[in-house]
C-alpha cells in the first residue's frame, strides 16, 4: 500500500505506517486541485491536516484512493459526500487534543482569578503593583461548564482536583463524573457560577448562545471562557459587559473570523481590555496532541486497510472487524440499493466457495460488506463482484 502524507504530519504517523509495511511519501506543503491530483497517482492512502483541499474533482479522478486520514479534528476540507460515493473511508482524531484544551482552560481559570495577565503586562512596562485587591483563590468557587462532552467532562475532573465545585449544563443527559452537578437550565448555571466555560459544538442553537441577555444573567464579577467556537459568544456584547465590570475577565481562544496564516493581522473588539486573555486558537495545540493525532489517525488507517475495520470513520458505515487469523476476506463498498447482498452471494456460490462469516452495514449512500471465506476465491470472483453495477470498491485481504 502506498501512502502520501502532506502538511508535515507528525513523524509518528510515518513510522507507524512504515512499520505496517506501507510505502510512505511525504510532502511538506498543503495541496489542492491539479497539483494534488498529480501527486495521487497510485496512492492508496492520503494523510492531510487542515489546509489541503480534497474536493469532489480531486476524489473523482483518483480511483486507487481507499482512505483519507485527516490528521486534525475537523473534516470540512474534504468533500465527504463524494468520498462516500467513491467508497473512500475518511478518519480523523476527534479526542486527541481533549486534554490539551482542558489544561489550557484550567490555567486560564487561575490566571483570570489572579489578574495574572494584567499584572505581568504591567511588570513588562516597568510598573510594580503588588496588591491582593480583586485576586482570589479558585478553591471553593463554582465552575459552570456548558457542554459536558469530551472536553467539558475532562475539564470538570481537573477542576475538582483544584477544589472547584463543578456544575454543568448539556442538552443531552450525561453521566456526572466525580461530584459534578447537572443543572436543568442554562439560566441556573449562568446565574450561580463564578466561572463559565463553553465546550459546545457550533450548531444553530449554540450560535450566539452567549449574548447580552445571558451576560446579564451571569453573576457580577464572574469570568467567561470560550475555547469552543468563535461565534458562540457575541463579542460586542461581551465587550460591553467587560467594560462595565459586570464580567470581571474573559479568556477567548476562538474567534468569528480567524486569520488564515501565522503572522497575518488579527483584530477583535476585545483587544486592549483589562483582564482579557486572547489566544490564537491554541486550545488543542500541544506537541502531545499532535503526536496523539498522528497515532490515532494512523492506527485507524492501518486497521481499515489491513482488516477492513471502519470503526470511527466519519463518512462510512461502521464495521468492527477482527484481524483475519486464517482464510480470506472480501471487502465490498456498494451503492445502498436493494438486492446487492443476494447478487454477491450468488457469484460466490457459483464458484462453490464457503462463506464463514458475513457483516454488512449501511448508511444513506453506501453499503459496506465484509465477507470471510475459507479458501481463496479465484481472481475472476473479485472481478465479477466489482463488475456489478452496484459495486464501488472491492478488495481482498488475507
Ligand atoms: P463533544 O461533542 O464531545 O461535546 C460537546 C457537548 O456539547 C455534547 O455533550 C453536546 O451534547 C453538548 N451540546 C451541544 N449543543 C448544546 C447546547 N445547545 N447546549 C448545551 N450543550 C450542548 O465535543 P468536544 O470534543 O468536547 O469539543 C467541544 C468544542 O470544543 C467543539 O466546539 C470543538 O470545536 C471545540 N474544540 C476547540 C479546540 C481549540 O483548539 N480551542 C480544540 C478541540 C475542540
Amino acid at each position: 500500500m502506498k501512502a502520501l502524507l502532506l502538511e508535515k504530519v507528525h513523524i509518528v504517523a510515518k513510522n507507524l505506517l512504515q512499520d505496517a509495511d506501507f510505502s510512505v511519501q511525504e510532502h511538506a506543503p498543503s495541496e489542492t486541485g491539479a497539483s494534488l491530483i498529480s501527486k495521487l497517482n497510485d496512492v492508496d492512502v492520503l494523510g492531510i491536516r487542515s489546509k489541503s483541499l480534497v474536493t469532489k474533482d480531486v476524489i473523482k479522478v483518483c480511483p486507487d484512493l481507499k482512505a483519507i486520514g485527516a490528521y486534525c479534528i475537523g473534516t470540512n476540507q474534504i468533500d465527504l459526500e463524494q468520498a462516500t460515493k467513491s467508497g473512500i473511508a475518511v478518519f480523523n482524531a476527534p479526542f486527541s487534543n481533549t486534554r490539551s484544551v482542558a489544561e489550557l482552560v484550567i490555567s486560564e481559570i487561575i490566571a483570570l482569578s489572579r489578574g495574572l495577565f494584567t499584572k505581568a503586562f504591567q511588570m513588562h512596562q516597568g510598573v510594580w503593583n503588588k496588591s491582593s485587591n480583586g485576586c482570589y483563590e479558585v478553591r471553593g468557587k463554582r465552575l459552570g461548564i456548558i457542554g459536558y462532552g469530551h472536553i467539558g467532562s475532562q475539564l470538570g475532573i481537573l477542576a475538582e482536583s483544584l477544589g472547584l465545585k463543578v456544575h454543568y449544563y448539556d442538552i443531552q443527559k450525561k453521566l456526572p463524573l466525580g461530584n459534578a452537578v447537572s443543572e436543568s437550565t442554562l439560566k441556573k448555571l449562568l446565574s450561580n457560577s463564578d466561572f463559565i466555560s463553553l465546550h459546545v459544538p457550533l450548531t444553530e442553537q449554540t450560535q450566539n448562545m452567549i449574548g447580552e441577555k445571558e451576560l446579564e444573567i451571569m453573576k457580577k464579577g464572574s469570568f467567561l471562557i470560550n475555547a469552543s467556537r468563535g461565534t458562540v459568544v457575541d463579542l460586542q456584547a461581551l465587550k460591553k459587559f467587560l467594560k462595565s465590570g459586570h464580567i470581571a475577565g474573559a479568556a477567548i481562544d476562538v474567534f468569528p473570523k480567524e486569520p488564515k496564516e501565522n503572522l497575518d493581522e488579527f483584530s477583535s473588539p476585545l483587544q486592549k481590555l483589562e483582564n482579557v486573555i486572547l489566544t490564537p486558537h491554541i486550545g488543542g495545540s500541544t506537541e502531545e496532541a499532535q503526536e496523539a493525532i498522528g497515532v490515532e489517525v494512523s492506527e485507524s488507517l492501518i486497521k481499515y486497510i489491513n482488516t477492513g475495520d471502519s470503526s470511527g470513520a466519519v463518512n462510512f458505515p461502521h464495521l468492527h472487524l477482527r484481524t483475519l487469523q486464517e482464510g480470506f476476506r472480501i471487502l465490498n463498498v456498494h451503492k445502498n440499493v436493494p438486492g446487492v447482498l443476494g447478487a454477491i452471494n450468488k457469484i460466490i456460490s457459483e464458484y462453490n466457495v464457503n462463506i464463514s462469516s458475513q457483516q454488512l452495514a449501511t448508511n444513506s449512500i453506501i453499503g459496506y460488506l465484509a465477507m470471510d471465506l475459507e479458501k481463496k476465491p479465484k481472481q475472476e470472483v473479485i472481478e465479477k463482484i466489482q463488475d456489478l453495477e452496484t459495486s464501488i470498491q472491492t478488495r481482498i485481504i488475507f
